[in-house]
């Protein structure tokens, strides 16, 4: 039951986003605020989480249906024990035709310096980091746990010298919070080999406030990086990437933006996602996720989990952000069970 799938809209499956761990070191306003994972919150006890074995199963099924990318998010995947060891079970796959697998880590970079090394031994390819600002005023008061930003800029020095590039820098953007640093953070990443890429604020999850005012549209975050430091738009590197590209016209680099709230990616979105405890999310904005690992830890065959997971992606009909409304927002926001950010890994 193996082979290529594709789903209703003829979308074939060819990421694989795995949640490692639903812990945190940071708390960001956007995403882990404090009021809600407070120190009384219950996070996934050890036997709840999939070992490395599971979600190498899973990968290896994946990795036959179609999958060429696996990215390991959280939480925070640095905290998973070990993680060095998960990268080398996934290092060893190979697609159908004998390639190997693009494994990438998307961190907030506060235990890069430690790690990266390790994680380019065992296999791992290349980390996208988490990066609001610049400011170390502004950044302290975004992650909530006071980190200083000097830290993270060395942790992504460190990865660069280990050769986990070309590493790329996910900034979200919050209106009133830190859209006075998207110039600053142009400036400081142009000419550099870092790939600097702003993020829309997301609905995801129910507990981060999210409102349509907090969001600054790309459109806008261009604009105003265009006026000092002009831009030209960029084809896509591939079929259903998130982020549309601009390259500075002095030759300089280039930057993305992510643009799920205004100018929505789901036509090509290609992703599957599997939280900490082994569902299968087949959107980002999913409200209920398959349960694998219910049917691996009863003992189904590879050939059963294969079909089953095959299955899911043809009968996928999500397309969340393109058909998010002012009704759909109300919806979630009325209570509708969400999936957190933290949980499913963005
Ligand atoms: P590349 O392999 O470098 O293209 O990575 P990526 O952009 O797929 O992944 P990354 O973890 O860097 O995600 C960047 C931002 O895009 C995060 O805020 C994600 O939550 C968001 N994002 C990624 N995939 C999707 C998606 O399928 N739908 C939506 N709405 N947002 C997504
Ligand atoms: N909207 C947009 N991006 C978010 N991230 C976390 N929460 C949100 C949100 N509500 C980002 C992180 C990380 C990526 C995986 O998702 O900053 O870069
Ligand atoms: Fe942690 Fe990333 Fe969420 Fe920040 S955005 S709280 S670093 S998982
Ligand atoms: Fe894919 Fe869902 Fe995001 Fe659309 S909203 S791009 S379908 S994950």
């Amino acid at each position: 039951p193996t082979g290529r799938v594709t789903d209703t809209m003829n979308r074939p499956l060819h990421d694989l986003r795995i949640s490692v761990t639903d812990r945190c070191n940071f708390r960001c306003v956007y995403c882990m605020p404090k009021e809600v994972f407070g120190k009384d919150f219950a996070f996934m006890e050890r036997d709840e989480l999939l070992s490395f074995e599971e979600m190498t199963r899973l990968a290896r099924i994946s990795v036959a249906h179609g999958v060429e990318k696996i990215r390991l998010t959280g939480g925070e995947p640095l905290l998973r024990k070990g993680l060095e060891e998960f990268v080398a079970m996934l290092a060893a796959l190979r697609t159908p035709d004998g390639r190997p697998i693009d494994i990438a880590l998307t961190t907030n970079g506060s235990a890069l310096a430690v790690k990266a090394q390790a994680l380019k031994d065992a296999g791992l390819t290349r980390v996208t980091v988490s990066l609001d600002s610049l400011d170390d005023t502004t950044f302290r008061m975004m992650n909530d746990v006071n980190f200083p930003v000097a830290k993270i800029l060395h942790g992504i020095d460190v990865a660069h010298e280990a050769g986990l590039g070309p590493i790329k820098i996910n900034m979200v953007v919050k209106r009133g919070q830190n859209e006075h640093d998207i110039v600053a953070m142009a400036r400081h990443f142009q000419g550099t080999p870092y790939i600097l890429r702003f993020i829309e604020f997301m609905d995801v999850g129910s507990s981060n406030g999210w409102e349509m005012g907090a969001v600054v549209p790309s459109r806008e975050v261009i604009g105003l990086i265009n006026v000092e430091l002009p831009l030209d738009e960029v084809a896509p590197n591939y079929d259903g990437e998130t982020s549309r590209r601009w390259r500075y016209r002095d030759g300089s680099g280039e930057i993305g933006v992510i643009s799920s709230v205004t100018q929505s990616f789901c036509r090509s979105c290609s992703r599957a996602r599997v939280s900490t405890d082994g569902k299968l999310f087949t959107c980002l904005f999913a409200t209920e996720g398959h349960d694998l690992r219910a049917l691996m830890r009863g003992g189904c065959t590879d050939e059963q989990l294969a079909t089953v997971m095959a299955q899911i992606w043809r009968e996928r009909t999500d397309r969340y952000s393109q058909l998010r409304s002012a009704k759909t927002i109300q919806l979630r926001a009325s209570g509708m069970k969400k999936i957190e950010m933290s949980y499913i890994g963005g």
